[in-house]
């Protein structure tokens, strides 16, 4: 196989003194580089130095005329599998979120057909400023995934998140990145997964019903990120205005109890992963549901009947169990307590709770606590795709452990 290039593009930040000691941990990993040096990036690492770690022409400027001739910026930004911004500063974020391009990294961040990939460095006060988070939240709601910061002792003298992710922590993610991408990592081949998603949608009549904001959005990514390591996936889909999944089952269903019999239906499987935002409730209506209801003379009282809960009865202990039983929490509040007590409710070995209090709900990004038997995790925003392929790994190395 060939070996896996990145484009590094190396931003005006004090860390960029760490990007040599980046380009060393890529390549101990077999991951080649080629450089895009910002005039700010020049004033902390020389070009010369980039030049001899990579064996190759360090690129800076967009109008060179023998640079050009070799290799434009077009192409320098999609002759590699990965591009990576670090120091990813708070004026590379600004560009790119709002599509600017007036100098060789900027442009070639906005040419590029390839992931990208950031590692903010910058003061604790400008990382919290609403200006840098709205960029921030607009590039993952594009599909760029971040990297860091960290918090720690900063350059500037204050304490706080800002600081890059060290080296070795972003060629790790870089490396998890371009597996990920790569046919050779199907650390679930071999394994069969069945996801719900999207709503369900409970009928009163043949043209009222009721149902919920639920996009599908996160389940069809999770189905996706299953599917790419190698997974046989069946995924379950309430009515959703998404595409189906390539090479994944799908079964479209409307009700909760169609959804439930779908599941039973494409059990057994090891992994079921519940993202579905089903109905607790559905209107009592004398089956099957033909007659559209005429408008009452007052206001009429709806009847509502308990749906089954999916998620607990696919998880009852049996023979027919998956190993391995994730649920969803979606809370407003108390995030962390609520799906702590979901998960031992529900009996699933892992809630992934998120906060639905913003624009979750049919928005491109997420912000996630995965809780297991062992404690939890706080994932960082990200677009549904990287929560998605990060779920995908925690699952690959459950079942490799
Ligand atoms: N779920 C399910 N069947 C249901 C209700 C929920 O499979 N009838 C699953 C969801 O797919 C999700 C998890 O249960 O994985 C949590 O759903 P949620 O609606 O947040 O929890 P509830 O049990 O409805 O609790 P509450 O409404 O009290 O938050």
């Amino acid at each position: 196989m060939s070996q896996k290039r990145v484009l590094l593009i190396i931003g005006g930040g004090i860390s960029a003194y760490k990007t040599p000691e980046l380009v060393r941990a890529l390549e101990r990993r077999g991951i080649g580089c080629r450089v895009i040096l910002t005039h700010a990036g020049s004033q902390f690492v020389t070009p010369l130095a980039l030049a001899s770690l990579t064996r190759d022409e360090v690129h800076q400027e967009l109008f060179n005329l023998t640079q050009e001739a070799r290799m434009g910026h077009i192409e320098l930004s999609r002759s590699a599998d990965l591009v990576v911004v670090a120091p990813a500063t708070a004026d590379l974020i600004g560009k790119l979120a709002n599509g600017l391009a007036n100098d060789l990294a900027s442009t070639a961040l906005l040419a590029t057909d390839k992931p990208v990939m950031m590692a903010p460095a910058m003061n604790v006060r400008m990382w919290h400023h609403p200006a840098v988070q709205r960029n921030v939240a607009t590039l993952a709601g594009d599909g760029v995934s971040f990297i860091g910061p960290d918090e720690g002792a900063m350059a500037c003298g204050e304490y706080g998140l800002g600081r890059m992710a060290e080296p070795e922590a972003i060629a790790t993610a870089i490396e998890a990145r371009l597996n990920a991408a790569s046919s050779k990592s199907q650390s679930l081949h071999g394994k069969r997964a069945l996801v719900t998603a999207g709503p369900t949608l409970e009928p009163l009549d043949p043209v009222r019903f009721l149902s919920n904001r639920s996009s599908g959005k996160q389940g069809y990514a999770i189905a996706a990120a299953l599917a790419e390591a190698g997974a046989e996936v069946t995924l379950v889909s309430g009515p959703t205005a998404l595409n189906d999944v390539a090479g994944v089952t799908m079964v479209r269903v409307e009700s909760a109890r169609d959804m439930l019999a779908a599941c039973r239906n494409a059990l057994p499987a090891d992994i079921f992963v519940a993202v579905a935002a089903v109905a607790d409730w559905r209107p009592e209506v004398a089956a099957p549901v033909k007659l559209k209801l005429k408008e009452p003379d007052a206001a009429p009282i709806l009847k509502l009947a308990e749906n089954p809960d999916i998620l607990s009865e696919i998880a009852k202990p049996g023979p027919n169990r998956p190993d391995l039983v994730i649920g969803f929490a979606a809370e407003t509040h108390d995030v962390l307590a609520y799906a702590a007590a979901k998960r031992s409710r529900k009996k699933c070995d892992w809630v992934v709770a998120n906060d639905v209090s913003g624009d979750v709900m049919g928005g491109e990004t997420n912000r996630v606590i995965l809780v297991t038997q062992d404690g939890h995790q706080d994932w960082p925003l990200a677009h549904k795709s990287d929560v998605a392929r990060r779920l995908t790994a925690e699952i690959a190395s459950h079942f490799s452990s």
